[in-house]
């Protein structure tokens, strides 16, 4: 049994399940429409949480009693879901005259203490409607320097409100409070650790036992965590196609041989070089790239298939992918309330492959965080570089060479990005950030080289901090490790002059530049 977090479009509800995780609580994010029906079906969580929201209550006509009947169900409401609470037990939501945004200062009263909080401390506001009249059978037992109520909780109930983010960082005490409340309030034991994360994998694959399943397998650290717990289960039904694209960097070629040859994986490395190339011949639109992309890897994987089917009368079943939380999230569905709907770029390798091909999709990892599956691959006995290498998205170099990709500019990427590689790792500083690449951009600028007059391309350098990929910050390098690689670029990469350094962060710009 697990939390329940009701997503009432907050941009923080994801953080609420990691820190309720990271604390060992199994927990996962379900749409309002997805609750109710779990409560009409008689289904039941260990404890609800209603989640922030952009909404107010006066809009709001959703009828909540069946998340309140059973008075023994912890209940956690956060900041909308504070207000949810409050207005259904009869207390009176104000629209705020003034917002609180941001920082603020709050203090217990009535006695209120949760363990390791001092009684007055910062947390993260982010409203502007509040509880202005207590509902009937709370104690207000924090508020803010304003006067406002900041949390209530029921005299004979396990609930608790808070009309602050506790899962932000800049909740000091954020871990302190919700730990307060899964504990000393609902009074639930932990059940969420390694053991129990590999165990649930393994379960999600054990559908799969003696059947055949294709993986597609990309060698980064999601593929290669799902292949290698599925290996435990499926042996050698599981197969492992790997497509080169012609959009890879040296070092991935590279790894995905360390992989056939280090792992008891069966890796067979497909070269569709050519197809992809001529697939993408005068594309500039980004997302008509990533479709071509998406659509050709779709291609050469049912090609491939056929060719078992054909050759070696092996025919699959399953398709294991190493999708993840995230993209589990982001893909709950836009029409049931709750559920996000923004798509910023379409990822080419969540969804699938077509119906037509009758594989059953394997996801052992999507109720995981990435830092989970990190620590799962490392639990599996995975080398550390495997591990902790960054990421590199399905598309490849495809993304990388701005407008239209042609083997001449691939090949600029290519060679900027090994001189990234090899500096980073020579400085030691590859794990200091979160990933780093290079971009090749559409426009030429004047430069000399020698004693002559250029005008030739520009490379960007991307280096990001993240923790999933969601939000990051620009990663500072020191100066003398960015002029190394500017001048190597310069250099030794044919007809590039001039090398910039991205200073945007997530948002507003995204970590890939199309
Ligand atoms: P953006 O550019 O959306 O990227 O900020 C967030 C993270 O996702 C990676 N990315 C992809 N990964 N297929 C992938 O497997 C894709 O189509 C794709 N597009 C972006 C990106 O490298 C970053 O880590």
């Amino acid at each position: 049994m697990s939390i329940w977090i009701v997503d009432f479009g907050s941009q923080y509800t994801q953080l609420i399940t990691r820190k309720m995780r990271e604390l060992g609580y199994a927990s996962e994010i379900i749409t309002l429409d997805d609750a109710i029906e779990r409560f009409q079906k008689n289904l039941k969580p260990s404890a609800l949480v209603l989640s922030g929201g952009p909404q107010s209550v006066f809009e709001d006509k959703t009828d909540y009693t069946i998340f309140f009947k059973d008075s023994s169900l912890p209940i956690l409401g956060v900041c909308y879901g504070m207000q949810i609470m409050g207005q259904f037990f009869g207390g009176v939501v104000e629209k705020g005259v003034v917002g609180e945004y941001g920082p603020a200062k709050v203090h217990s009263l009535n006695d209120f203490n949760i363990e390791g909080c001092p009684a007055t401390h910062d947390v993260w506001m982010s409203h502007s409607d509040h509880v202005s009249k207590l509902p009937v059978g709370f104690t207000k037992v924090l508020e803010s320097e304003n006067g406002l109520c900041a949390a209530i909780v029921h005299e004979s109930k396990p609930i608790l409100g808070l009309q602050f983010h506790p899962e932000v960082q800049h909740t000091v005490h954020g871990s302190d409070i919700l730990r307060h409340f899964l504990v000393k309030i609902a009074k639930l034991q932990s059940d969420w650790n390694g053991d129990a994360m590999i165990k649930s994998c393994l379960d999600v694959v054990s559908r799969a036992r003696g059947k055949k399943v294709l993986c597609a397998f990309s060698g980064g650290v999601d593929s290669l965590v799902a292949a290698m717990l599925s290996h435990q289960v499926l042996g050698n039904d599981l197969f492992c196609f790997f497509v080169d694209n012609g959009l890879l960097r040296p070092q991935d070629l590279h790894h995905i041989k360390l992989l056939k040859e280090k792992t008891p994986l069966k890796i067979e490395i497909i070269d569709a070089k050519n197809i992809f190339l001529t697939n993408l011949k005068d594309v500039a639109d980004p997302e008509e790239k990533r479709k071509i992309i998406g659509r050709t890897f779709i291609e050469v994987f049912e090609e491939k298939v056929k060719s078992y089917a054909l050759d070696h009368d092996i025919h699959f079943d399953f398709l294991l992918q190493g999708t993840l939380y995230p993209d589990v999230i982001e893909s709950l569905s836009p029409h049931k309330k709750g559920g996000k709907s923004s798509t910023i770029k379409s990822h080419h390798n969540v969804g699938g492959l077509p119906e037509r091909m009758k594989l059953q999709l394997l996801e052992p990892l999507r109720f995981l965080f990435k830092d989970e599956v990190r620590a799962m691959g490392e639990e599996l006995g995975l080398l550390r570089d495997w591990v902790w290498r960054h990421p590199f998205p399905g598309p490849g170099i495809g993304v990388r060479v701005l407008g239209k990709v042609d083997e001449a500019s691939v090949q600029k990427v290519q060679q900027s990005d090994q001189i990234l590689f090899e500096e980073l790792k020579l400085s030691q500083l590859y794990q200091s950030t979160w990933q780093a690449f290079t971009v090749l951009l559409p426009v030429k600028t004047v430069g000399v080289k020698g004693d002559g007059r250029v005008y030739e391309e520009v490379i960007a350098l991307r280096m990001v901090n993240s923790q999933d990929g969601m939000t990051a910050t620009v990663t500072e390098m020191p100066w003398r490790v960015l002029e190394k690689i500017s001048v190597r670029i310069c250099n030794e990469v044919k007809g590039v002059t001039r090398v910039v350094y991205d200073l945007t962060p997530k948002p507003p710009g995204t970590i890939e530049w199309e």
